[in-house]
Order: C-alpha cells, then structure tokens, then sequence
C-alpha cells in the first residue's frame, strides 16, 4: 500500500520521538512493501518564529491532502505571552479544527512489567480502558472574550446534538468489540451541556442493546479513575474533561510518555502522543519515544494494517519485558536512551 503520511515534529522533544517512530514504520514498511511517504512540515514554535504563525496555511494544507498526520508535540513557555490565536498550542487546535478530528481516542493499557505508578500494584493489574474524547467542539472552540477593562473573562461551552451523537456513535461501536461497557463522565448536576450530553447519548444506547450504559459526574470519575481503574472499559467524554481525565490516567500507565492518541474525523486522521514537549528534555536522547512510536501504530491499525500493528505492539512488548525503557519508567542507572529504545524495537521488527 502507498500511503502518504505528513509529519510534524514540533518542539521541544517531538524530533527525537519522531525520529524513531519513522524509524521504525520504515522498518515495518520495508517488511510488508508498503511505501511511506513523507511529507515534513512545520507548526508550533518553529513556524511561530518562521512564518508568524503557528499553524501556516501550506501545513494545514498539506494534512488535508494526506492519508493520515503524524505529529510530535508542540508548546513553549516562551511563547505563553502571545496573544490569543499566536502560540504554539493554538496551531494544534486550528488543525484539529479544521480537519474536523471530533473523536480523540485516548487508550490507557497498564504494561505488568514496568511499575513507576505510585498506585498500588493490586489496583493496576490489568487496567484497560480508553478515553473517547470530543476534540473540536466545547468550551475549548466556544465564544471567548474579555470586558474592556480586562477585568471579566468568559469562555464558552457549546455544544450541539450532532456533535455528540458523532462522537457517541464511535464509542458505542468501539464497546461492542471491547468488553461492552461505555462511561458517559460529565456534569450534568450542574451544567446544561451535559444534560444535553446524557440525552443525546441515552438515545444512542437504545440502537446497542448490548453494550451497558452508565454515568458519572466528572469529580466523582476523577476519584474512581484512580481508586478502581479496572472497572471502566470505555470513557466517553467532552474535551476539557478528557484533557484532564487523560493526564491524570498516564499515573496509572506509569508515564504520560507512554501513551498515544488518535484523532478521528470524517476520511481525516492524525496520530500524536498525549505528552507535551517536554522541553527540559529537548536534545538530550532521554524522552519516551514509545508514545509516539504507539501512535504510530494506531495508525496502522487505522490503514487498515493489522498484521503491522500487532508486529509493531509485540516489539513495544519485548522492549519494556527486555526493560529496554526510558528513565521515567525504570531507574536512571539502568535506563536508555531514547535512541536505544527505537533501536530495538526495529532490530526486532527487522528480525522476525
Ligand atoms: C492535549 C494537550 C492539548 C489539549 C494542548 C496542548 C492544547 O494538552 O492534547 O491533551 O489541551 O488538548
Ligand atoms: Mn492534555
């Protein structure tokens, strides 16, 4: 199959973890004859200081005319003064916009050999879910302003029924081969979205009479999330409470470095980690390549490449049981480089 794949770095550590993504789906490409085709371009910093913008129109462009978007991470606290639309973080949510990536599938998997969770082990063992975030829609793209004296700030939480039913349908499906349960977390003692949220979704359940609809209030979810994981199977969500229920989900997996995404739209895709850029990491070969490289493999999964992605899976496997990891998931002393990660999953990849 030739697909081809735009590629954003980004800042901080995004080109070292891309590196190794592309690496390694090189070396599954090589394997299978698949042609990758990559096409590099820019956002976040790099175009804020190229082209004033931290988004340009020819990167949008080239994501809209490809199979699938590969992206690193972008942000950078020099930045965190810009004025609305002008950091880095606003370019990933232009693009998101206008591809139109509604569905952000978040899958939390905690790997036995590897603990640096501060939870305790009995709770973790076999924990299992993903988080089904809306990504395009919410308070995140609502109306949002100031009274002239810059002393009143509001943000906007919208939401319509045809946003949510695209996103519920999703994760109705997704349950139906998983183990049949979806968690709607929301707020609806309080927040009229949210009423409109467990509507819209109760509707959508009566079509899947096979899969076990519940609710949960977001502050209760954050508790349960923590003191009993392995109950959720799929948790679907609006987009600041699935920003939030995902970073507090990577202390279960033991490091937000480990944890992929992808963002789903009508033919559209992009596949990023859920880490940001790390920048006190940035050009010294120490960040967790294996989100990255994992979003990578949804992506296979995406193309339509089962065979590639269980390959690519079974390889991330090996590397942690060999603890071939990073230093935020073994002690320093024995750990590797980020460099040495990627080696090894594709030595072993190239070897099967
Ligand atoms: C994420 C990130 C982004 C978000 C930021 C960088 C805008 O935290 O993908 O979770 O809030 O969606
Ligand atoms: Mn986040």
């Amino acid at each position: 199959m030739k697909k081809n794949i735009s590629v954003i770095e980004g800042d901080g550590i995004g080109p070292e973890v891309m590196k190794e993504t592309i690496k390694i789906l090189n070396s599954i490409a090589k394997k299978y004859g698949h042609n990758f085709n990559y096409q590099k371009t820019m956002a976040g910093s790099l175009a804020i200081e190229k082209f004033g913008n931290p988004m340009p129109e020819e990167t949008i462009d080239s994501c809209l005319k490809s199979d699938a978007v590969l992206f690193g991470c972008i942000g950078d606290a020099k930045y965190d003064k810009n004025p609305r639309g002008m950091r880095p973080e606003d370019g990933l949510l232009k693009l998101r916009k206008r591809m139109n990536l509604y569905c952000n599938i978040r899958p939390i998997v905690v790997h036995s050999k590897v603990n640096k969770s501060p939870i305790k082990e009995e709770l973790l063992d076999g924990v299992d879910f993903i988080i089904y975030r809306e990504l395009t829609g919410g308070i995140y793209f609502g109306e949002k302003g100031r009274s002239q004296n810059g002393e009143v700030a509001y943000d906007h939480c919208i939401y319509s029924k045809e946003e949510i039913e695209r996103i519920g349908e999703m994760a109705f499906k997704a349950a139906l081969s998983r183990r049949k349960k979806v968690t709607l977390v929301d707020k609806a003692n309080v927040l009229e979205t949210s009423r409109l949220w467990r509507e819209v979704i109760q509707k959508i359940a009566l079509d899947y009479p096979g899969v076990r609809l519940d609710f949960l209030y977001i502050d209760n979810a954050a508790m349960q999330i923590i003191m009993n994981p392995k109950k959720f199977d799929i948790i679907l969500t609006d987009n600041l409470f699935g920003d939030i229920l995902s970073d507090e989900s990577s202390v279960i997996a033991s490091s937000l470095g480990l944890l992929p995404s992808a963002s789903i739209g009508n033919n559209k895709s992009m596949f990023e980690p859920i880490h940001g850029s790390y920048p006190q990491a940035k050009g010294k070969n120490i960040a967790n390549p294996l989100g990255c490289i994992l979003s990578g493999s949804m992506m296979l999964e995406y193309f339509g490449m089962h065979k590639e992605k269980n390959l690519l899976e079974e390889a991330v496997k090996k590397s942690i049981e060999a603890r071939i990891c990073t230093q935020d998931l073994i002690d320093t002393e024995f750990s590797s480089t980020t460099e040495e990660v990627g080696d090894y999953i594709e030595k072993y990849i190239r070897n099967q």
